[in-house]
């Protein structure tokens, strides 16, 4: 059985592939305020998302998305610039079409970064969290639809009992410890969004054992652990959520608290991969 959505990417692969170098090893998705780190790529193959056939234009105004094919700290890397989220109306099966594309492009890892806001009374604005686990309250999969024969044997439902790779985590502890960056391991939480939380979904979250709640990441990951890729997640506590922070939040703070935090995320990547590399 074929997926409808395997149309679209075999469209893009046989586009994209004869313009590539070289296939990437790493995949990196970024969220908000880790632009910077697809401008270092060295050798670098910049390919706007609405060149290759099939891909889902990007809703939202503003900048377009790109892939960054190239290396970084020695991998070869692909960053995918502009994600796509549930909230801007794709279905999860979209959202999650750049990943099973890197995927057939020969990426058998895959780095996700976010900005979330912190439920763990601990965390502070500025702070990275390491994504340990997750909890889809969302109530939305991109692997509805995906019963490919591969895995017939287990209906297409891959465990999911430890997404993020325990070996990756240890790592980047080991890492951040090493440039003296503060990073806690947490639980992240996906709601659908667009709308923040109310109090009350915040205390029933935390509640749920919740870190941390944002909108993006989980779709990324359930497709990836589909496919058998390693996955690491970070997210970028940018502001407390609702009833945990003192008055309204405004916009010039979480910007400002992305500032500060994107050196340390993007060294703590860089570290990552270096070691990744060396392997
Ligand atoms: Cl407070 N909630 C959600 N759902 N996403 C966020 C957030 C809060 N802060 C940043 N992203």
């Amino acid at each position: 059985m074929m997926a409808h959505s395997e149309v679209s990417l075999q469209a893009a692969l046989d586009w994209l592939k004869p313009r590539l170098r070289e296939t990437p090893e790493v995949a990196l998705i970024l969220g908000s305020g880790l632009g910077a780190l697809a401008e270092s790529v060295s050798a670098a193959i910049e390919v706007p998302v609405q060149e290759i056939p099939g891909y889902p234009t990007p809703t939202v105004s503003g900048h377009a998305g790109r892939l960054v094919f190239g290396r970084l700290e020695g991998c070869r890397v692909v960053v995918l610039q502009g994600r796509l989220h549930c909230y801007e109306g794709y279905p999860p099966q979209t959202v999650t079409l750049p990943v099973r594309l890197v995927h057939a492009l020969g990426a058998r890892s895959l780095i996700v970064t976010n900005a979330a806001g912190g439920l763990n009374p601990h965390f502070r604005p500025g702070m990275l969290m390491l994504i340990a686990d997750h909890i889809n309250a969302a109530f939305r999969n991109p692997l509805v639809g995906q019963l490919d024969d591969s895995c017939l044997h287990m209906r297409g439902a891959p465990d999911m009992a430890q997404p993020y790779d325990l070996s990756w985590l240890a790592i980047a502890e080991a890492v951040a410890l090493r440039l003296g960056i503060p990073i806690r391991r947490g639980v992240y939480l996906w709601t659908l969004g667009p709308s923040y939380e109310t109090k009350a979904e915040i205390r029933m979250y935390r509640r749920m054992g919740a870190d941390a709640v944002g909108m993006s990441t989980v779709p990324e990951v359930l497709q990836a652990r589909k496919l058998g890729m390693k996955v690491l997640g970070i997210s970028t506590i940018t502001n407390m959520a609702a009833g945990l922070h003192s008055g309204p939040l405004t916009h010039e703070e979480v910007l400002q608290v992305g500032l500060q935090v994107r050196n340390q995320l993007e060294r703590l990547i860089r570290g990552i991969l270096y070691q990744q590399s060396a392997k």
